[in-house]
């Protein structure tokens, strides 16, 4: 899942490239690299590591070509070295790539055969030496491609630049997201419409299997079969704005703060805070009354935005749900009856494998929702119905406020379908609203515990794991926040529901082990303030997030006690994030991680 940028433009593209890859650089920060025609000859700049070695390099190169292709890593295959980095190339052909070549060992070897020689590890070079040999029996650009693209099996897409034909690029799209940003006497190539920003609203998204050959004034797509096709041109929203930090110190903190404000927004699309409902269009393509249950699918953290969503359906509108990582999911054949409802969680809308489980579903009939951040994004597109959170981009990899937006939207469309199969009277629905209308003032007062939780974290950072506790909607809480914990850390961190510890995981404690326990003063709290008793009995070390009755009612001496404001239970996995956003957030800091691009991550995660 890499980032690739394309020019057919009329002044220097190196730093052009740079600029765009910037935007980019959330899909893969390992290594980058650009290739750009000076005179009859590609020239490459390759650096391994982060944009600005790129960036440093080529400020020492004096690159005037205007025709050039971008590329930035998140590494597949192959180790994350310059040698690598993407362009590939040979004297005659440079291609960048996202995705992933699964053919690549029979073709590689195929190729060595017949003489090719390889400079680098990755799947990519295949393309690089397959186009080249076309062009070495004299076939022109276009038709070798359109030879070579058949031979190839995966998911990916190109960005192809050729010797000697500075009014051409060739770009492909079979599987990961590509598009096409219309200039005036300039065209352009971007993995997505926030790459294309810096030089034009006007984006064509090619579809799966399209190829396009751009020049300077126009683009010429083909289809799978080699048909030209029209694709229509939108205007997009995305904004050329770079976004910044503002007075933080990384992204991450920036967006944790910024929730009692985006999830602010996301309620005001969903909730009418007049009349105390909820607010969702009118028109929509299924009915709640039909449905005997839901279909749900994510990765990662919205994955577990979508499990807390299982308890508040089921709750609120007595309405089954069935949750799946969608990478599990898409494999697994599940029989779905037609007309049924199967909702995708995404901040990116690029996730490979919830796109293809959308796919899935969308091919067993049933009609596809989707919860995205980015509405232009390919699952939003291919949705019947969208329903986006107001997050605005999030750029820290760990996604903090786009999980709380996500659970701002699920809650709203959980008590919509309470309502609508008269599980919630208008009372109850009324009750259920106001709570949640006064989230974002329950989120501004959980982050007065920042100060507490940034000395606390000074002692976690010296763990070596950690477990985290809850029941109820604080148990996909405690998945989140253990997976915050080792994606930023490094710590080894896992959640259990707190009654599965005596199932095994409780062989774990001894007095080394910071056991976070997530428990608001609900009706099940007694029962975990049980599973606090346990892991006291051998010496745990608990850190309890919990409200002021909780903090009073626990019968255990916990080593340190977090507290958050009082809430009805239904909005306490959306206020208690913060505090283990926060938790991971400081942790990191004081370890000195890369807090906003952790290693071996990228933001959108484009393959399977
Ligand atoms: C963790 C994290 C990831 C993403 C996951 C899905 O902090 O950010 O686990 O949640 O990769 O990504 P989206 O939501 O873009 O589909």
């Amino acid at each position: 899942m890499c980032g690739i940028v394309g020019i057919v433009g009329t002044e220097a593209a190196a730093s052009r490239l740079v600029g765009s890859l910037k935007r980019l650089e959330y899909r893969g920060y390992d290594s980058a690299g650009v290739a750009t025609l000076e005179g009859d000859e590609i020239c490459r700049v390759r650096a391994e590591g982060r944009l600005a070695a790129l960036a440093d390099k080529l400020e020492k190169t004096s690159l005037k070509g205007t025709v050039g292709i971008g590329h930035t890593r998140w590494a597949t295959h192959g180790a994350a070295t310059e040698g690598n980095a993407h362009p590939h190339a040979t004297d005659r052909v440079a291609v960048v790539h996202n995705g992933i070549i699964e053919n690549f060992r029979p073709l590689r070897e195929e190729l060595v055969a017949s003489g090719a020689r390889f400079q680098s590890e990755t799947d990519t070079e295949v393309v690089v030496h397959l186009i080249d040999r076309e062009l070495q029996l004299g076939r022109d650009p276009v038709t070798a491609v359109e030879r070579v693209l058949p031979r190839l099996e995966g998911a990916f897409s190109l960005a192809i630049l050729f010797r000697g034909h500075d009014n051409l690029l060739i770009g492909a799209r079979r599987g990961s997201p590509l598009a096409v940003g219309h200039g005036d006497g300039e065209m352009f190539l971007g993995s997505d419409a926030i790459a294309l920003a810096p030089f034009t609203n006007r984006v064509t998204y090619l579809e799966d299997g399209d190829w396009v050959v751009l020049s300077h004034d126009d683009a010429t797509i083909r289809d799978e079969a080699g048909q030209v096709i029209h694709r229509p041109q939108q205007l997009s929203q995305a904004s050329a704005l770079m976004v910044d930090k503002g007075n933080h110190r990384h992204f991450m903190a920036k967006e944790i703060h910024e929730q009692p404000e985006v999830v602010g927004h996301t309620l005001a699309r969903y909730i009418d805070f007049t009349g105390e409902t909820t607010k969702l269009p009118e028109d929509l393509p299924f009915d709640w009354t039909k449905l005997s249950r839901v279909v749900i699918c994510a990765c990662g953290t919205a994955y577990l935005a979508g499990l807390v969503a299982k308890y508040w359906f089921e709750r609120y509108a007595r309405l089954p749900v069935d949750i799946d990582i969608a990478s599990e999911f898409r494999y697994r054949e599940m029989p779905l009856d037609k007309g049924g409802l199967a909702i995708m969680i995404s901040q990116s809308g690029e996730t490979a494998d919830t796109l293809a489980a959308l796919r899935y579903c969308k091919g067993e009939g049933q009609t596809v929702a989707s919860v995205v951040n980015v509405p232009e994004s390919t699952i939003a597109r291919e949705s019947h119905v969208v329903f986006p959170t107001v997050a605005g981009p999030e750029i820290g990899v760990a996604s903090t406020k786009a999980f709380t937006c996500q659970l701002t939207v699920l809650a709203c469309l959980a008590l919509a379908a309470g309502r609508a199969r008269g599980v919630l009277s208008p009372d109850d629905e009324k009750t259920l609203v106001h709570a949640l209308a006064e989230v974002p003032r329950l989120m501004a007062a959980a982050l007065r515990v920042e100060p507490q939780i940034e000395a606390l974290a000074k002692t976690l950072a010296k763990a070596p794991d950690a477990l985290y506790l809850g029941r109820g909607t604080s148990y996909p809480l405690a998945l989140e926040g253990a997976l915050k914990l080792k994606e930023i850390s490094y710590i080894h961190a896992e959640g259990y529901a707190a009654g599965e510890l005596k199932h095994g995981p409780i062989a774990l404690i001894d007095e080394t082990m910071p056991v976070i326990v997530i428990a608001p003063h609900d009706q099940i709290f007694d029962k975990t303030v049980s599973n606090m008793q346990e892991v006291a009995a051998r010496g745990g070390r608990i850190i309890l997030i919990t409200d002021a009755k909780g903090a009073e009612a626990a019968t255990v001496d916990a080593a340190e006690t977090i507290v958050m404001p009082s809430m009805p239970a239904t909005v306490t996995p959306l206020v208690y994030a913060l505090p283990i956003q926060l938790l991971a957030y400081h942790t990191a800091v004081f370890m000195g991680t890369d807090v906003d691009q952790p290693r071996n991550l990228a933001k959108s995660v484009t393959v399977e």
